[in-house]
């Protein structure tokens, strides 16, 4: 009897597909990518210390967060390399206007703001986890390609990170709102043009 696809890591959380109309973008511009990536790690990486800093009060998240900012950091490393191997400079970040845009969605009273700040976070995952495994199956090198369905596994499991820690945060409502961003969040990709980028 045949087995069951396995079912793909973001379908846990997002609402919409990535335009088929992304990748091969993506690939034909690989090194506008590739620096785009290395600043979504960079971001990452902060935005972990930064809740870190931001909500020591709830519990295991310290700790977590601690873990979190490594391993995004490592991933950092990784890419740098890859940047440097193709004699590609970082340079400044010109900005992420999807980020951006749920950024904006983050609402302000302090329980509102913790929330949202960690559901954002769990949706940037679970977009950035189906992209780079859209990478791993597009490229043709076969390093990048392990890289790159590594790297989506490890985003697989912050979607859930983050996601288990905002219903920690606010059990009666984090579903609720989570649902109301993911809308957004479809919303907003529908809204802004195809970038080779990360988002
Ligand atoms: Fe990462
Ligand atoms: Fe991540």
């Amino acid at each position: 009897m045949p087995t069951r696809p396995a079912r793909r890591p973001e379908e846990v959380l997002l609402r919409s597909r990535t335009d088929r109309r992304w990748l091969p973008g993506a690939l034909a511009e690989l090194d506008r990518v590739l620096v785009d990536h290395a600043h979504c790690e960079k971001k990452a990486a902060a935005n972990a210390l930064s809740l870190l800093q931001a909500y020591p009060e709830v519990p295991g998240l310290p700790a977590l967060m601690a873990r979190l900012a490594r391993e995004e950091s490592a991933h950092l490393a990784r890419v740098l390399q890859l940047l440097d191997a193709r004699g590609l400079a970082l340079g400044r970040d010109p900005g992420d206007p999807y980020a951006q845009g749920l950024q904006r969605l983050i609402r302000t009273p302090a329980a509102e703001r913790r929330l949202d700040r960690l559901l954002v976070a769990a949706i940037i995952e679970a977009r950035s986890c189906e992209r780079l495994g859209l990478l791993a199956e597009g490229l043709e090198e076969p390093g990048l390609r392990r890289f790159y369905a590594e790297l989506a596994r490890s985003e697989d499991g912050h979607q859930r990170l983050f996601l288990r820690l905002a219903e920690r945060t606010a059990p009666e409502s984090a579903l609720p709102r989570l649902d109301a961003l993911l809308d957004a969040e479809a919303e907003l990709l529908r809204s802004l043009p195809l970038r080779p980028a990360i988002h």
